[in-house]
């Protein structure tokens, strides 16, 4: 019988090693015949480290687990799906992800991370398969055709990037996917990489084949040790079943992967600071154009693409592109990984297709708050991104929508805060956070950010509070239009969403003289 238990970073931060070692132990002291899998995580973090058994009527949950319920477990029947009071029923039916539509993440916490026999036997490189019987320009109008926009936050449409690569003449091209995850709240790059690591694998590989380029590189945060260490196994067992190499599964042409590890810098997450970084050079923002479509990883035409684009193109090619695009709404099309965190009751990453209201996504998945008290603000796509209050709670999951509300979805991470947050700190942490993680080579970011923390300081303290409002919101037009790249020209969405919709934080009481 196989028992799954997660080795996830999120699992494993709480407490899946442990739980691990004493099921291993407690297996060979009972003389059970049991097989352990160390899978991905379903991401259902309230319930983590959750574990699973595979029975005749499906996968049946427990959790969450912790290393001293292993006994009791295995007394219940842990190894027939036995009753027990960690027991969740089966796991298809846990209302958290039998309402998403898993796409992207249809293996993640289902397969052996690491085994390939596993990944095709769940349809694993049907894709790509297909992807080396067309012309170049055929996969690059199938991604067109899809619908798909690069998730890492842009959503400028992937395929149009791919041609722009493929039509640009090059000796040399690369595929460089973007694991830098940097926004906090985020973690479905991580997930992918930890849980179906051959699924961004292929993705890259079809790039590659499409656009011309024969070598890709996956630069990945240090933060991430595990995902690191999970995609260069990943990588080494492609290479050597022939995914990888010379001959991508026989078809003669070459692709291959190589993993590069960040140094822990935010803005190394913008893609020119991303490329000057794998040159080995200080991860310092270029200036666009040239894109790096047309002069990309060492002067030579690059794709760049986030992890989700790339691990979202092996179903593309599969079920094809009317397939994918029959999900979603307007512009926004497929579907997209929502990580829902901060003060949440139920956090966790929930695929679906693009439409939910933001409502929906905080009040009926996440379930409100952890603290139980009113959610008073949301802010979407990372520390970059907007807070909304709920009076937006009816935008709906999409770019333009968002847009249209001064907001952004950004790389789909939504942070909650209860009626305890003070916007007026919000405001502030997000300039001070652009001090810190600013390049430094544009004014606007490099002493606006200076000048918004001082100046929301001085708000603080009711200093002249209404010439420093008006002095804040020019400093946010300022940095919106005259940085160099997002990071500070999107610091303005958080401070001045703050301003707009709670303006009752930035009018605190003035100190009084005893
Ligand atoms: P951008 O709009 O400048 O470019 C988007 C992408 O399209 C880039 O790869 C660019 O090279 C490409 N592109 C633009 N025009 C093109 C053309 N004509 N042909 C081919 N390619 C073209 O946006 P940028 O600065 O790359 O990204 C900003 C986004 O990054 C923000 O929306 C933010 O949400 C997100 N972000 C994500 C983070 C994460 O952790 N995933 C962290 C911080 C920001
Ligand atoms: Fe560097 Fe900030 Fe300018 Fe971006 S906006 S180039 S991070 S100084």
């Amino acid at each position: 019988v196989k028992i799954f238990v997660p080795r996830d970073a999120a699992a494993l931060a709480l407490g899946a090693e442990r739980v691990a070692k004493a099921l291993a132990r407690e297996v060979e002291t009972r003389g059970l015949d049991v097989t352990l899998v160390r899978n991905g995580s379903r991401g259902l973090h309230w319930l983590e480290p959750m574990i699973e058994v595979e029975t005749a009527q499906g996968r049946i949950a427990y959790g969450p687990v912790k290393a001293s319920d292993i006994a009791s477990l295995l007394d219940a029947g842990l190894a027939t799906g036995g009753n027990h009071a960690l027991c969740l029923g089966k796991t298809e039916e846990l209302p958290f992800l039998k309402n998403q539509t898993r796409l992207t993440f249809a293996r993640c916490g289902i397969v052996d991370p690491l085994s390939l026999a596993d990944y095709r036997a769940h349809d694993g490189l049907k894709g790509l398969e297909r992807a080396v019987t067309l012309s170049p320009a055929d996969i690059v109008t199938h991604v067109t055709d899809s619908g798909l926009r690069g998730r890492g936050g842009a959503g400028f449409p992937t395929g149009i990037k791919w041609k722009t690569v493929l039509d640009t003449p090059g000796d040399r091209k690369y595929i460089v996917c973007n694991a830098d995850e940097g926004d906090s709240g985020t973690f479905a790059d991580r997930m992918i990489m930890e849980g179906d690591p051959f699924v961004l694998i292929e993705g890259m590989a079809i790039s590659g084949i499409a656009t011309g380029a024969t070598k890709g590189f996956v630069y990945i945060r240090s933060e991430y040790p595990h995902a690191i260490a999970t995609m260069t196994q990943a990588v080494e067992i492609a290479h050597k079943a022939g995914v990888l190499g010379s001959s991508v599964l026989g078809s003669g042409k070459a692709f291959d992967i190589e993993i590069r590890t960040g140094a822990g810098a935010y803005v190394c997450g913008e893609e020119t600071a991303l490329l000057n970084s794998l040159e080995g050079k200080r991860g310092i923002v270029r200036a666009k154009p040239p894109l790096p479509a047309h002069k990309g990883l060492f002067g030579c035409p690059t794709v760049i693409n986030n992890v989700i684009s790339l691990a979202s193109v092996p179903i593309i090619m599969d079920k094809g592109p009317v397939f994918y695009k029959d999900f979603g709404m307007g512009r926004s099309r497929g579907t997209i990984p929502i990580q829902i965190a901060g003060n949440v009751k139920y956090g966790g990453l929930y695929e679906a297709a693009f439409g939910l209201t933001l409502g929906q996504i905080v009040d009926e998945i996440g379930g409100g708050t952890a603290t139980g008290r009113p959610v008073k603000a949301v802010q979407v796509g990372g520390p970059l991104g907007a807070y909304f209050p709920r009076a937006l709670f009816d935008t709906p999951f999409d770019y333009e929508a968002f847009a249209a509300k001064d907001g952004l979805i950004g790389h789909a991470g939504i942070t909650v805060f209860d009626d305890t947050a003070d916007m007026l700190k919000q405001a502030r942490f997000a300039m001070e956070f652009c001090a810190i993680e600013s390049c430094g080579k544009c004014t606007p970011c490099r002493i606006g950010s200076t000048r918004g923390v001082e100046t929301a300081d001085k708000i603080a303290q009711g200093i002249e509070p209404e010439k420093n409002l008006a002095l804040l919101a020019d400093l946010c037009n300022t940095m919106k239009f005259g940085s160099l790249c997002a990071l500070g020209g999107f610091t303005p969405y958080p401070v001045t969403s703050a301003m707009n919709h709670f303006p009752d934080d930035f009018r605190p009481v003035p100190l009084v003289e005893a």
